[in-house]
């Protein structure tokens, strides 16, 4: 019974000997390893949410809102208030999470024959739903301190021609944020080349330094901004993700999507956490406030950072017998889980609470002793 194996099916080819997503979810005192706000809900708001899933669970006979109305009204009064641009409910369309947001766009401009392209390093779940739905993937290039190299960028545009076109902002892993000049001439470059739809994933932008990109959706069809619950509203529990964009693209996106897909409960509970708003974006100052202690200390230990606009430090370099994998190994052994994302040379570690970071920069500046060596000194980094 147990002896056949994933490769004994007649799974599609290109999934042949791939391994599934998935950051460890492992036991350890200290987990800052995938993004996620330490904070839990505020009890009012776990009340809120106890009192509108009752009310939902009585209809629960029923299928739900469909279109999810109310909830995307909701969702565009909270960017009209946050992203110094109007949206309204016919712009706005929300899934179970921003993957499922991502996943749907590809199904509807994605797909077998077509491409989409990114900039990497970057979040990986991109190429990943893009081979899931039979897209092909480009990985574009980064310059070696992350930024995105335009010049070299606009020429992959025009050489692949691609469908659509992520540009994560702020990045992750490296933390940094494109430039709204960089992101407006990739969007003009990618119609010039097919033209492309161009989505900006914004999953972290309540931390950012800067705005959201929301107002360049003016006169722009082709343009997708992507939003999720998982990280500011501290979430990521509940799955949901949303997008921003002409009302055209969220017609489209209800092509592919399933009915019913996004539960009574989910809607409800969505709900609930965007009545409590304010509390949650007081926290986000706070994470904020965090995340910059760990780019100062982690600075004065000695390691490179990578400025950061989100709820999360890419730190280094390591190398050598100190490569990133054995740093990553050490950290946990002092009970702190950080993430190695495969990028060489560095980690990535979430803000959390003061008391999780100073267990984390303890950790860190053990680390140095033990192993007796500084972090390799800073490449040189290409403009
Ligand atoms: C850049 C980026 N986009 C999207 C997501 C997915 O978030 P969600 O939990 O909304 O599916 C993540 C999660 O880590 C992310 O880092």
């Amino acid at each position: 019974m147990n002896d056949v194996r994933i490769d004994d099916l007649p799974v599609r080819d290109e999934l042949r000997g791939k391994s599934p997503y998935g950051a460890p979810q492992l036991d350890v005192p200290v987990r800052l390893n995938t993004n996620e706000n330490p904070y839990p809900l505020p009890e009012p708001l776990v009340e809120r949410i106890t009192e509108r899933v009752r009310e939902a669970a009585r209809n629960l006979n029923r299928y739900p809102d469909r279109d999810a109305v109310e909830l995307r009204t909701g969702l565009a009064e909270y960017l009209t208030k946050t992203g110094k641009y109007p949206v309204g409910v016919e712009n706005v369309w929300a899934a179970n999470g921003s993957n499922e947001v991502i996943q749907q766009l590809l199904q509807t401009f994605g797909g077998p024959g077509r491409t989409a392209l990114g900039f990497e390093p970057s979040y990986s779940m991109h190429g990943l739903i893009a081979r899931g739905t039979g897209t092909g993937w480009i990985s574009g290039p980064r310059n070696d301190d992350f930024t995105v190299d335009l010049a070299a960028a606009e020429k992959t545009i025009a050489e692949h021609r691609p469908d659509v076109v992520f540009i994560t902002t702020p990045n992750n892993p490296t933390g940094n944020a494109v430039p709204p000049e960089t992101v407006l001439a990739l969007y003009e470059a990618a119609q010039a080349a097919k033209p492309s739809m161009v989505v900006v994933d914004e999953a972290y932008i309540e931390f950012s330094h800067g705005d959201s990109l929301l107002p360049l959706l003016e006169g722009r069809p082709h343009l997708v901004v992507s939003r999720t619950m998982s990280k500011a509203f501290g979430a990521a529990g509940l799955r949901l993700g949303y997008l921003a964009a002409h009302p055209a693209v969220v017609d489209a996106v209800q092509l592919v999507r399933l009915p019913y897909h996004l539960s009574a409960v989910t809607q409800a509970t969505a709900l609930a956490a965007l009545e409590h708003t304010d509390t949650l974006l007081k926290y986000v100052e706070q994470l904020k406030s965090e995340r910059d202690r760990l780019v100062a200390e982690l600075r004065a230990i000695g390691y490179e950072v990578t400025e950061s606009d989100a709820n999360f430090v890419q730190f280094g370099r390591f190398d050598g017998k100190h490569g990133s994998h054995e740093a990553w190994q050490r950290i946990l052994d002092r009970g702190v889980l950080v993430r190695d994302n495969g990028v060489p040379g560095w980690l990535r570690v979430t803000a959390g609470t003061p008391a999780e970071n100073d267990a984390f920069l303890d950790a860190v500046r053990e680390l140095l002793s033990v192993v007796g060596d500084t972090p390799a000194p800073p490449k040189e980094q290409s403009a």
